[in-house]
């Protein structure tokens, strides 16, 4: 743990107090026993209708907790209309999904395992309860043992505890004057005159809002939602909540290609330039992109944290 100095001549690791963007927390206290169990649970192939997909299909761990595709295949073997996002961070999100139809990991799991997964819960418990090595952990985590409910919350617990911490940028929000070149500085600093960080702002740099994508349909007039897209329309109904989906985090956004909830965008270069125009009106220039850019590659973060 870093210990911060407040007296006169302290010239390192003074904590930058006042911006809008807030360190990931090094260490996220968790059961540890139902950690592990979640973390097991998160890479069953039995929570699925055909015992081939678990959620790591979808979401890897070591390729930053997505998939890298524009769509996922469902177990049923459909399509998934919207583009995969990270597990990483998930946590720090106000609500899940892109339009954020729920508001805990809890309830994702549940629909993952339905819809993603093509499984119904009886069956899933049929299936593990036949583990004896499960019934064994389960009775140890949980008064109920194998059950639905229990299921879902230590997966969920161990969603909690994939977050990363210690990036360069967060380095630097600690009062490391190294940790960034001055270009990346720099890269920061626009981000923010520019106003991206009215929208990406927050522990995760985002995920603490929703908001239109796009200047579609921004003078009012009545627009439609588009086939498939489960914009925050579909949550409340609301008709300027089309074409609006939940601010991601960019967190690690480096490697999180392809971009936008169609997944339909392969380089941050082009990402960048597409926010600024739609959600800024402003058309940046080759060397403001380069200087975005090379900010946003200094939010990868530690993906193995040792709270696991
Ligand atoms: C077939 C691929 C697939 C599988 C399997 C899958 N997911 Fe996902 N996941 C997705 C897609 C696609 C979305 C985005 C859907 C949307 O927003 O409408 C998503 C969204 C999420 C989110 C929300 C993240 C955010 O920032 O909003 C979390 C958390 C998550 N999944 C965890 C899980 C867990 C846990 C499992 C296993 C129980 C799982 N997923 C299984 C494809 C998958
Ligand atoms: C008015 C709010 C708003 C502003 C301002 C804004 N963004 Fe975004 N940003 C969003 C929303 C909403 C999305 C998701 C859009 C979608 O996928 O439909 C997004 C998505 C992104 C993504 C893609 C992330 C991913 O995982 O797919 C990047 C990168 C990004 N923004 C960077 C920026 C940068 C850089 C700026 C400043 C030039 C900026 N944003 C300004 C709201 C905003």
């Amino acid at each position: 743990m870093l210990v911060f100095w407040w007296g006169q001549g302290a010239a390192w690791a003074v904590p930058l107090l006042n911006e809008p963007i807030l360190p990931v927390p090094e260490c996220r206290m968790e059961d540890g026993a139902k950690v592990r169990l979640g973390r097991q649970l998160f890479h069953e192939v039995r929570l699925s209708a055909n015992n081939a997909m678990s959620c790591a299909t979808c979401h890897p761990l070591d390729q930053w907790g997505m998939d890298g595709i524009p769509h996922s295949t469902r177990a049923d073997g459909t399509l998934n209309t919207m583009h995969t996002p990270t597990v990483f961070n998930a946590v720090f999100n106000l609500a899940q999904f892109w339009n954020g139809r729920v508001l805990t990991l809890e309830e994702q799991v549940d629909e993952a395992v339905r819809v993603d997964m093509g499984a119904n819960w009886n069956e899933v418990v049929r299936k593990l309860s036949q583990e004896p090595q499960y019934r064994e952990e389960f009775a140890r985590v949980y008064r109920g043992g194998i059950h639905a409910e229990n299921i879902r919350n230590a997966i969920a617990a161990f969603e909690r505890t994939l977050t990363t911490p210690n990036s360069r940028f967060d380095r630097h929000l600690r009062g490391d004057e190294s940790a960034l070149s001055k270009q990346e500085k720099e890269g920061y600093q626009l981000f923010k005159t520019l106003g991206c960080i009215s929208c990406h702002q927050g522990v995760n740099i985002g995920g603490n809002m929703f908001h239109r994508f796009g200047i579609l349909g921004g003078g009012g007039e009545e627009v439609a939602s588009e086939p498939g897209e489960l914009d925050r329309f579909v949550v409340t109904g609301v008709a300027e909540d089309r074409h609006a989906f939940k601010v991601p985090g960019l967190r690690n956004v480096a490697r999180t290609a392809p971009y936008f909830h169609h997944g339909s965008v392969a380089t941050l270069d082009e990402a960048v330039t597409i926010m600024a125009r739609g959600q800024l009106g402003y058309t940046i220039t080759p060397k403001e992109r380069t200087l975005l850019v090379s900010f946003l590659f200094t939010l990868d973060g530690e993906t193995n944290g040792d709270c696991r």
